[in-house]
C-alpha cells in the first residue's frame, strides 16, 4: 500500500511588506483582497497543526497542488520555501504551480526556482530528483515511487486583474498524452496533479481552466488512475471519462483556512492506494482541522475507486460533512 497526502492552497500566511511600485500592478487588487479578507482565514498556526499531523499519519508522499502564495512577492515566494522545508524534501514532496503562484510575473531565481527541487523529474533510472540546474521548469514532471507514477501539471499562467484562470496549452497536453499511454502500458498508477479543476464549467471563465475540454480529451483517450486539484477551496469529487470508466478527479479546500465561513475549513486528505482484482483500490481518508483543539483529526472517508459513472459528481459523503 501506497499513502498519498494531498493538500492545496495553503496561501503561505507572511508579513507582505509593499512597496508603492509593486502595487502599481495587479497587486494592488491581492493585497487589497488579503486585507480585507484573506487574513483572517488563512492562518500559519493550522499550516503548523497540518506539519505536526503529517508526522503522526505518515504518508510516503505529499502532494501540493498550488497558490502557496498570495501576490507573488519574492519575500513570499521565499516563506514558503521555508514551509516546504517543513513537510520534508523534494524526495517525499510534489508540488505544483497556482493562480497565485504567478500572480504577476516574477524572475525565476525570486521565485520557482526556490522550490524547484519540488517540481523536479526523477533522474534517469533513479527514483531521487535530479533538478535542472536552471531554465523555464519543464512539465509535466514525473516521478516515479515504486508502482505510483507522479505526474505534475503547470495551469499558472499570469492574468489580468480580476482573472484567476489556468492554461495548459498545447505543448504540455502532449506531452502528457504520451507520458499517460507509456506509464498506462508500464502497470502504474497515475495521478496527475493540477491547481485547477479539470470539469469545464465548475467555474465562472474568470477563474476556469480555460482548455479543460482538450485536458478531458487526453484523459479520456489515455487515462489516468486519480487527478488531484485546488483553487476552488472546496470538497469536490467528480468523475472524469476514461476509456475504461470514471477516473476521480478529487478537490480539497485550503490547507490553512482556520474557520469556516463561505469555505471550509482546513483539511487535507489521505489516499491509500493498493493493487486490487480490479486494477486499483483508491481509499480516502479525510483530516479536517478542529480550531477548539488546535489540530488536525479524522473526518470520514470513503473509497473512490473504481468508478463506473463518468463526468457525474461521485458519492457526496465527504462533501456533504464539509
Ligand atoms: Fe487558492
Ligand atoms: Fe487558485
Amino acid at each position: 500500500m501506497f499513502t498519498l497526502a494531498h493538500l492545496s492552497d495553503p496561501h503561505v500566511p507572511s508579513p507582505l511588506r509593499v512597496g508603492v511600485s509593486a502595487l502599481a500592478t495587479k497587486r494592488a487588487l491581492g493585497y487589497w483582497s488579503w486585507r480585507r479578507r484573506r487574513v483572517y482565514i488563512h492562518s500559519i498556526d493550522v499550516l503548523e497543526a497540518l506539519t505536526r499531523d503529517l508526522a503522526e499519519t505518515v504518508p510516503d508522499h505529499v502532494a501540493v497542488t498550488g497558490d502557496l502564495v498570495n501576490i507573488s512577492l519574492p519575500s513570499e515566494f521565499a516563506a514558503a520555501a521555508r514551509w516546504l522545508e517543513t513537510l520534508g524534501g523534494g524526495e517525499r514532496v510534489s508540488i505544483v504551480p497556482g493562480n497565485h503562484d504567478a500572480y504577476v510575473a516574477v524572475p525565476l531565481e525570486q521565485s520557482w526556482d526556490l522550490w524547484r527541487a519540488y517540481m523536479a523529474s526523477d533522474g534517469p533510472g533513479d527514483p531521487a530528483t535530479a533538478p535542472a540546474a536552471s531554465g523555464p521548469i519543464p512539465f509535466p514532471y514525473v516521478r516515479r515511487r515504486g508502482r505510483i507514477a507522479i505526474v505534475g501539471l503547470c495551469t499558472a499562467v499570469p492574468t489580468p486583474p480580476g482573472w484567476a484562470s489556468g492554461r495548459l496549452g498545447r505543448d504540455q497536453l502532449e506531452r502528457l498524452g504520451g507520458v499517460l499511454a507509456a506509464f498506462g502500458d508500464a502497470g502504474m498508477f497515475r495521478v496527475v496533479l493540477l491547481h485547477h479543476p479539470p470539469i469545464e464549467g465548475d467555474n465562472p471563465l474568470r477563474k476556469r481552466l480555460t482548455d479543460a475540454a482538450d485536458l478531458q480529451r487526453v484523459i479520456a483517450r489515455h487515462g489516468a488512475e486519480l487527478l488531484l486539484h485546488g483553487h476552488d477551496h472546496r470538497c469536490s469529487i467528480r468523475a472524469m471519462a476514461g476509456p475504461a470508466g470514471g477516473v476521480p478527479a478529487v478537490g480539497v479546500p485550503s490547507a490553512s483556512a482556520s474557520v469556516a465561513k463561505t469555505k471550509p475549513i482546513g483539511q487535507y486528505n489521505l489516499y491509500d492506494i493498493s493493487p486490487s482484482p480490479r486494477g486499483w483500490s483508491i481509499d480516502l481518508r479525510v483530516r479536517r482541522y478542529d480550531a477548539t483543539l488546535g489540530r488536525f483529526q479524522e473526518a470520514g472517508g470513503q473509497r473512490v475507486a473504481p468508478q463506473p459513472a463518468d463526468g457525474a459528481t461521485m458519492d457526496a459523503r465527504v462533501t456533504a460533512d464539509a
